[in-house]
């Protein structure tokens, strides 16, 4: 039986991508904010998991104007990373697994969640940059992914509410897998963050900091933050962080917490970083 093992929420600011591939990310600047995640990358080597389901979001590098699935479940063999305009990242193909991720979608399409399904499309700092804070420089990624994109870059985006109820149908449709796996899922992206208008670099820690507190134990309160909170609270980026909520909506009732860091700046964000367990 496959299952949910662990959930993990980042940040995804692609100037850490930049930082990392530079070997710049043990400098005065980008220390602080790597020497956060050196508990998971070593957690990681040990919990081993065979699968990460990983939320993001797409930076128009797949999709455009053109086509905007609201959630979208990649069933391909690999994916490339995409070139953002520099070239695309010097990291590792990303190896997907098709057999779960053909299940996923079975099992949340039948459940009434509308997903579009990609076979093919080369994935942005949205996917790539959490796995470098996750895993470093490294030949090959030590897990297959299955990209789950969500729509957070043109009004509407879905609601935190029905996130965390995707979050549960995923974690159903895990369940009803019958390899046994080892699964974690990850939400990424956010914290508090605006990119333009006369409000760019707009940052509210205590608002992040009460985000990462609801994520912890069992209140599901943070289900029912409206889309205009987070945009007066956290800028328009913030918007990114209801991700976070399809990966707590998968860890079940309650959660334990297993590490947890925040720092102020990088580049123009609130970085966050939480690992959580189901507590059972
Ligand atoms: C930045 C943050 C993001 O989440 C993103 O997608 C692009 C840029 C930034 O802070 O620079
Ligand atoms: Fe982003």
């Amino acid at each position: 039986m496959a299952r949910i093992t662990a959930g993990v929420g980042s940040s995804h600011v692609p100037l850490l991508g930049v930082a990392h591939d530079q070997k710049k990310d043990r400098d005065a600047y980008f220390g602080p904010i790597f020497t956060g995640f050196d508990w998971t990358r070593a957690w990681e080597k040990a919990a081993k998991p065979d699968v990460v389901i990983l939320v993001y979001n797409d930076h128009a590098s797949a999709f455009d104007m053109k086509f905007i699935p609201t959630f979208a479940i990649g069933c391909g063999e690999r994916y490339q990373p995409a070139d953002e305009g520099w070239g695309p990242r010097q990291v590792p193909q990303v190896i997907g697994h098709p057999d779960l991720a053909w299940h996923i979608a079975q099992s949340l399409i039948l459940e009434e969640f509308d997903m579009t399904i990609i076979n093919e499309m080369d994935v942005d700092h949205g996917l790539t940059v959490p796995l470098s804070m996750m895993f470093g420089d490294v030949a090959e990624w030590p897990v297959r992914v299955v990209p789950l994109a969500v729509n957070v870059v043109t009004y509407p985006p879905p609601s935190g509410n029905r996130c965390w109820a995707l979050g549960e149908a995923i974690a159903r449709a895990v369940a009803s897998f019958p390899e046994d796996l080892n699964v974690q899922i990850w939400g990424t992206g956010g914290m508090s963050h605006q990119l333009q208008g006369p409000r760019a670099g707009l940052i509210n820690q205590e608002w992040d900091n009460r985000f990462l507190n609801g994520l912890v134990g069992g209140s599901d309160h943070l289900r029912h933050i409206p889309h205009i909170e987070y945009l007066r609270e956290t800028g328009s980026e913030g918007i990114e962080m209801v991700m976070w909520l399809i990966m707590r909506g998968a860890l079940g009732p309650s959660t334990r917490l297993l590490h947890r860091h925040y720092h102020v700046p990088c580049s123009n964000t609130a970085i966050g970083h939480i690992v959580l367990e189901p507590n059972p």
